[in-house]
């Protein structure tokens, strides 16, 4: 009895001071453990090695069990699954020295196992709250998996779509992008308290300005001015750092002539000093090695060091730290305390996950079983996914309605379902995924007949297909084609220089069109096409992007009516690849374009103006918009402007609009674009419903950045426009006095 009540006791004291050291603060325990480290240990710490599960290029150390036991790395990636991270995690715990647990990490893009619309879809949904439940989803199933760590949000601007990486960003705009970062920082975190183990860490990336390589080819040099960088290109990555992101991966890309990996400026003065970001920052894949093919370093011991010296504290797959930081701090090229900083960061994260006191938290077979690929989940998805498409088109012939008889439903992707889930799709699967012919099947049920061919291939020249496609849209009530690319197309690796629709897909739907049947074309890809002919002839136009495991329910929920196509373009279509960039927030120039005059800054073979511009999208109904009513016509410092617009909708069916705000400082000391987006709102109205909008502009609205780079605010006029897309807008002058 002595024993059991001094067991008792034991056990009580233990655990009463387990929970006054879980008390401590969080610094005080990183530095406990950091004391115990020896410098081997640390830089473990500083190293993330994949497993043998995938990769996006070489896989240069296959030994990682041993590396997890001898503590020579700190964090993992592309494990996922309970039984393998609990497996990697008990090495680490049972196995290694200090037994600090590790950080698995994943590419968890737009989506852990049931796939969302790809990020460039979710930005075309100009919905706030759909943007977050994505990552909300992504994170819940991520987590489920035995996850701590998502390399996401991708937020950099691009306005080139022959950059392949344009499908895993929020497109062309610093202003949408910043609010679609921001949302998806706090999906994939939540309140970031990590006290259910349902919500994982973000990585911004990539630190900074990938969006913006020569030739929209991957990988390939940056190149511009500051003013251009801290007004486009940074912003929304402040704002991720602001929504609380604990990570920031570097780039591949140079900027201005220092590789982002070695560049002290980027990863130290601007964004610990003046951005304060006080999380972790991990380099991109190899990319401290590169600086040797950069040209910065002679080779990969001075590459590390340079790394190091900058600010990238995890070495992400490079292999460098773990071979030569150790000799680089005993040559004093780098100072213990440098070292010390980072694996602190490091640590720090795996405390605030919750991992030294549970390593196990993340790893719950239950919880896997029931989150994953949910009917929740999944209908979240369908809803995020239907919101995504834009209607580029239509002649009257969509909504199909539903007693349709029978459907010719044609095309390389109408059955298809692998490229569905796009690029980066996680541990998604093309075989959970809903075809467009099975969505429509699961919408008509046995009353339609489903005529389905391919027609042709996605690429190559075969037109052999074609006639049987034809014969079936003569016997059809209508006709549905799925045209586009296939999802390697897209994304890492994937620049283009011709970025029409490969192969025969739009002669297909010619030789359909001749058929004079009512024709959808749907579109389903990673970028902006080149598509004029489409964009000036198709009956009826849906860009459906990659939408995911849903994809086939969520298209023929717009296809039949049940869903009123609300999305919006966040990327200008170009009409010719010859006009890259092309996007809305120009400059004037000294000779704005005016068609038929030669000597305006032009193209004498084309047109300036994208086929479909920024925030442009249809919907089954119309609405009015009124002419902005700011509530004050002049302002002063210190003074916000309110602007009130009303809309209407003036047709005969629900539906939503997304009302955009553009301002343009009409004369200001540095030239301003024709436009700028400042705010937009999603609104939903019933047929013949009015809603009066309240926008509030502050003064960092109408700031810019003088000559000398400071921000600034000069007195004068304002346009401020609203409209239903940059390019149909109506205007109001406010001005800015002393
Ligand atoms: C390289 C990509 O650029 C980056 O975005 C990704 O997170 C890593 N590979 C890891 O897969």
């Amino acid at each position: 009895m002595r024993n059991l009540i001094t067991s008792l006791f034991l056990l009580l004291l233990f655990n009463s001071l387990a929970a006054q050291s879980r008390q401590k603060p969080i610094n005080e325990r990183v530095d406990s453990v950091l004391a115990q480290m020896t410098l081997d240990e640390k830089i473990g710490q500083m190293t993330l090695f994949t497993t043998d599960w995938g990769s996006t290029g070489p896989t240069i150390r296959p030994g990682y069990r041993e590396d997890i036991m001898q503590g020579r790395c700190g964090a993992l990636f592309n494990a996922h699954g309970v039984t393998f991270t609990r497996e990697l995690q008990r090495i680490a715990v049972e196995e290694s020295r200090l037994k600090i647990p590790l950080l698995f990490g994943y590419d968890v893009i737009h989506g852990f196992k049931t796939i969302f619309p790809i990020p460039l879809a979710e930005a075309a949904s100009w919905d706030t709250e759909a943007v977050k439940a994505s990552a909300e989803v992504a994170a819940d199933e991520a987590s489920a998996a035995g996850l701590h760590w998502t390399f996401a949000p991708m937020v950099d601007i691009t306005r080139d779509p022959r950059w392949g990486r344009i499908m895993e960003g929020a497109g062309e705009d610093p202003f949408l992008a910043s609010v679609v970062a921001a949302q998806r920082v706090k999906g994939f975190q939540g309140e970031a308290t990590f006290d259910e183990p349902n919500h994982i860490l973000a990585c911004v990336k990539h630190f900074a300005a990938y969006g913006a390589p020569f030739g929209g080819r991957d990988y390939n040099t940056v190149d511009m001015s500051e003013r251009m960088f801290r007004e486009v290109y940074l912003p929304p990555y402040q704002a991720a750092i602001e929504a609380g992101a604990r990570t920031v991966m570097t780039a591949f890309n140079e900027l201005n002539g220092v590789p982002a990996t070695s560049n002290k400026w980027l990863l130290t003065d601007l964004l610990r000093h003046e951005l304060r970001f006080k999380g972790m920052v991990v380099t991109d894949y190899t990319s401290i090695n590169e600086l040797v093919e950069h040209g910065v370093a002679a080779d990969e011991k001075h590459a590390s060091e340079l790394a190091v010296m900058a600010g990238s504290d995890m070495d992400m797959q490079s292999a460098a730290y773990h071979r030569f930081l150790k000799g680089l701090v005993e040559e004093g090229k780098v100072p213990i305390e440098r070292v010390d900083e980072a694996a602190r960061r490091v640590l720090r994260l795996k405390f605030e996950l919750g991992l030294f006191e549970d390593p196990y938290r993340f790893c719950d077979e239950q919880r896997e079983k029931e989150v994953i690929l949910s009917d929740r989940n999944r209908s979240i998805a369908r809803d995020v996914a239907r919101k995504s498409i834009v209607l580029l088109r239509n002649e009257g012939v969509l909504p199909l309605p539903k007693e349709t008889k029978k459907l010719a439903v044609l095309g390389p992707l109408a059955a298809d379902k692998d490229n569905l889930i796009g690029f980066w799709s996680a541990a998604g699967e093309g075989r959970h995924c809903v075809s467009l012919v099975e969505g429509i099947r699961n919408k008509l049920g046995e009353n339609v007949e489903l005529l389905t061919a391919k027609g042709c291939e996605i690429t190559g020249d075969d037109k052999s297909g074609f006639a049987r496609a034809v014969e079936m849209a003569r016997q059809a009530d209508a006709v549905v084609v799925a045209i586009g690319e296939s999802r390697e197309m897209s994304g890492e690796a994937a620049s283009k220089v011709d970025i029409s629709l490969p192969g025969v897909q739009e002669d297909l739907v010619k030789a359909l069109m001749e058929t004079g049947k009512p024709l959808v074309v749907v579109l389903m890809n990673g970028r902006p096409l080149t598509i004029p002919w489409l964009g000036e002839n198709a009956p009826a136009l849906l860009e459906t992007w990659w939408l995911g495991t849903e994809a086939g329910n969520a298209i023929a929920d717009v296809l039949f009516g049940d869903y009123n196509p609300s999305g919006k373009l966040p990327v200008s279509f170009p009409r010719h690849v010859g006009q890259i960039p092309v996007f809305y927030s120009h400059k004037p120039t000294g000779r704005p374009y005016q068609p038929n005059d030669k000597w305006r800054s032009q193209y004498l073979d084309e047109s300036n103006e994208p086929l479909f511009p920024f925030g442009y999208g249809l919907s089954y109904t119309t609405f009015e918009i009124g002419s902005p009513k700011p509530d004050k016509t002049s302002f002063r410092s210190g003074e916000v402007v309110k602007v009130q617009v009303k809309v209407t909708n003036t047709g005969n069916r629900e539906g939503e609009e997304v009302v955009q705000l553009y301002i343009r400082d009409k004369v200001a000391s540095v030239t301003r674009p024709v436009k700028e987006l400042k705010a937009f709102q999603k609104v939903s109205l019933k047929p013949g419903e009015s809603k009066d909008l309240r926008f509030t502009l502050f003064e960092k609205d109408f700031a810019f950045l003088d000559q000398n780079l400071e921000w600034t605010i000069e007195p004068g006029e304002f346009e401020i426009k609203v409209g239903n897309s940059s390019d149909n807008v109506k205007a109001v002058v406010v001005e800015r006095v002393e």
